[in-house]
């Protein structure tokens, strides 16, 4: 491993691409190796002990690449066993969380709401970080079966998306929430249609930006930053059918990326 080694980083799905671009943005020397596990996908409605058997698999499989790092871009594995995994490898494995505490900070109203994958709102470490940040603010939790798989096809305009997203953001709305808090990284896909859907009076909260710059910051304090100012590369990698990956990744990646089979 050395400062040319990649960033590594996974999601079951596409969901995590949206910290890979933020990462990418912040750091173009990087190289960066994403897998999606979407054989496995999706992780919302798994058990802690499935999920923490692929987060190492799938942590192996990026250490035998040389990553120097792992993201962690996916709120449901991160919640539910990120410290586990931090025993397990000795390289900084950086996660994201439901962004309650900045939420809670801008809420006018007092009234938050939270959009997660069923298996993130049942976690203790969601729980904890709930009671943690958000005292004096009421959480309205709405657990989204079935909206990433539906994130994951690309149809992000369909009939089915927005009836999906009415039924998790209507109960929201009639709670009088202010601000909605996007707790799986696959639902900043939609960002633009729940922002839609919920109106203007609603604040939109995501973490990407947060978890690239918390990348940035332990890379430096590591002493691990690329140096020079070669353009990185990126290779994408899956556990599922590849066809349908390099479809995903070059609609929102771009033409002609490096995309492989695990
Ligand atoms: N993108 C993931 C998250 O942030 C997981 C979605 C899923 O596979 O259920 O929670």
């Amino acid at each position: 491993m050395t400062n040319s080694s990649a960033i590594g980083l996974f999601d079951s799905g596409i969901g995590g691409l949206s910290i890979a671009r933020k990462v990418r943005d912040l750091l173009p020397s990087e190289n960066i190796l994403y897998v999606a596990d979407s054989l496995h996908a999706p992780y919302g409605d798994k058990a802690d002990s499935f999920l923490l058997e692929r987060m190492s698999a799938v942590t192996e499989f990026l250490l035998s690449r040389g990553a120097k790092a792992v993201v962690v871009a996916c709120n449901t594995a991160t919640t539910s066993a990120i410290a586990k995994l931090r025993c397990q490898y000795p390289v900084p494995i950086i996660g994201v969380e439901p962004g309650i505490k900045p939420a809670a900070l801008c809420s006018r109203t007092g009234v938050i709401g939270v959009l997660a994958t069923p298996g993130t709102l049942k976690t203790h470490s969601f729980v904890n970080l709930a009671e943690r940040y958000a005292s004096g603010v009421k959480i309205e939790l709405q657990p989204c079966p079935d909206l990433a798989a539906q994130i994951e096809s690309l149809s992000f305009d369909s009939d089915r998306t927005i009836a999906l997203l009415k039924r998790y953001i209507s109960p929201l709305i009639e709670k009088k929430v202010d601000t909605i808090i996007l707790g799986c990284t696959h639902y900043n896909h939609v960002s633009h249609l729940i922002a839609e859907l919920a109106g203007p009076d609603v604040t939109i909260v995501n973490t990407e930006t947060a978890v690239a710059n918390q990348v940035v910051r332990r890379l430096t304090a590591e002493g691990l930053l690329a140096a020079g100012n070669h353009v990185g590369r990126d290779e994408f990698w899956t556990s599922g059918v590849l066809d349908s990956y390099r479809n995903q990744i070059e609609k929102l990646w771009g033409p002609g990326e490096n995309v492989f089979q695990l």
